[in-house]
């Protein structure tokens, strides 16, 4: 049976102030985290274990995922003492790995690559290892791939401004999906901070076992918090393109008389909503929140126990567990600059938060006691 490694253990930076108290593989993709959703591809495509490696708040995934049982499926924790990056950690993780396939998955992408599909691919081409490619947009935050005609990788270029622009975009980026053979681990010192991307794949192509499946549908690597709101807009949009959004609203919610529901929104179990809001379009809310009434919210993302109260209005933000928002607040991000309250900010009541083009952060327990307006 093949197993799998998750790097969960990155620092997940340039996500705060929200990763000051929670992990990057714990933020929520439609009310699942991010590892609960790869953890769930991954038992659709037979795995028999998941093995995560970790690091930073290594105690808070523990205790969220727990020894694997509510997924169906064995969870082990590969801990570091100190951050051993992207290859070190997987060499960390090697006594967990008996078996010469395994997946090595980035525990910060949202995908809806059929992950039994690369597994084939990888034996059918007999490779020692395969990534799945995809192609973006704007590729210069990535490394991208040169393949030749039958998928072998031909070089791993780590910025794409090494490459004629025009080309560049047209080459797969390396998705953070990748299918080993335990092998490349001789090639990784143990103990080490070592990149997997930059210090071992590249070591790898002269070898000629190096294959790329490229596949298209939905990617997402939650960085930025940018990124982070597109995966859950997108997802939304997805599930309404196939008319399954209804199973997103859970049936143990409540929601009061006059109050509109524009879809495409996903609605956790436990959650309150009052009379005469307006809560969508794109607006997940997580579980157990309490929102008042006269409340309208688009265009954001709620996070657990998050309180709203009466005739407060929310655009583009994401608020972290436990926020509380007073009553008769408005608070407005755009697409440049979101709002974003870590957990448990306070907000006083009747106060005006404005982010227009420029981000407004707050950090994990703070209270705004003040108007905000751009570029104050
Ligand atoms: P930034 O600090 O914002 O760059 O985020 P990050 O720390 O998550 O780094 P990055 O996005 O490059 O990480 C990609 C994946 O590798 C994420 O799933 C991280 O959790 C994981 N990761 C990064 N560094 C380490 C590490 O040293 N140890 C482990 N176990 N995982 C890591």
């Amino acid at each position: 049976m093949v197993k799998a490694v998750i790097l969960s253990g990155g620092f997940g930076t340039r996500l705060r102030p929200l990763t000051c108290s929670r992990p990057k593989p714990l933020f929520p993709i439609l009310n699942k985290t991010l590892l609960e959703t790869q953890i769930m591809k991954l038992v659709k495509a037979g795995v028999s274990e998941v093995i995560l490696a970790i690091n930073y708040m290594a105690e808070v995934v523990q205790a969220v995922i727990g020894d694997g049982s509510k997924y169906g499926i064995k969870v082990t924790y590969s801990e570091e003492i100190e951050p051993l990056g992207t290859g070190g950690a997987v060499k960390n993780a090697e006594k967990f790995i008996d078996g010469d396939t395994f997946f090595q998955l980035n525990g910060d992408i949202v995908s809806t690559f059929d992950f039994a599909q690369l597994l084939k691919y990888h034996k059918d081409k007999k490779a020692e290892l395969t990534l799945a490619g995809y192609i973006v947009e704007d590729p210069s935050r990535f490394g991208v791939m040169k393949l030749d005609g039958q998928n072998k990788v031909q070089q791993f270029v780590e910025k794409p401004k090494d490459v004629k622009k025009e080309d560049a975009f047209q080459l797969p980026i390396n998705a953070g999906v990748n299918i080993f053979e335990s092998s490349i681990l001789n090639l990784i010192p143990p103990g080490k901070k070592i990149s997997m991307e930059r210090e071992i794949f590249p070591q790898l192509v002269d070898r000629g076992k190096v294959y790329c499946l490229p596949f298209s549908g939905l990617w997402f690597d939650v960085g930025l918090p940018k990124d982070f709101m597109l995966a859950n807009k997108m997802l939304l949009e997805y599930y309404k393109s196939k008319g399954e959004d209804q199973t997103l609203v859970s049936p143990n919610c409540t929601i009061g008389k006059n109050t509109t529901v524009e879809t495409p929104v996903a609605i956790e179990s436990g959650v309150t909503i009052g009379s005469n809001c307006h809560i969508g379009p794109y607006t997940i809310i997580g579980k157990n929140a309490k929102i008042g009434d006269g409340v309208q919210i688009s265009q954001s993302v709620l996070f657990e126990n998050v309180r709203v109260g009466n005739f407060t209005s929310i655009k583009e933000a994401i608020l972290g567990t436990g926020v509380s928002v007073g009553q008769w607040v408005k608070m407005e991000g755009d697409s440049e600059g979101m709002i974003i309250l870590a957990d448990h900010v306070y907000v006083q009541n009747k106060l005006t938060l404005l982010a227009w083009g420029t981000p407004l952060s707050r950090c994990p327990w703070e209270e705004v006691k003040e108007n905000i307006f751009p570029n104050m």
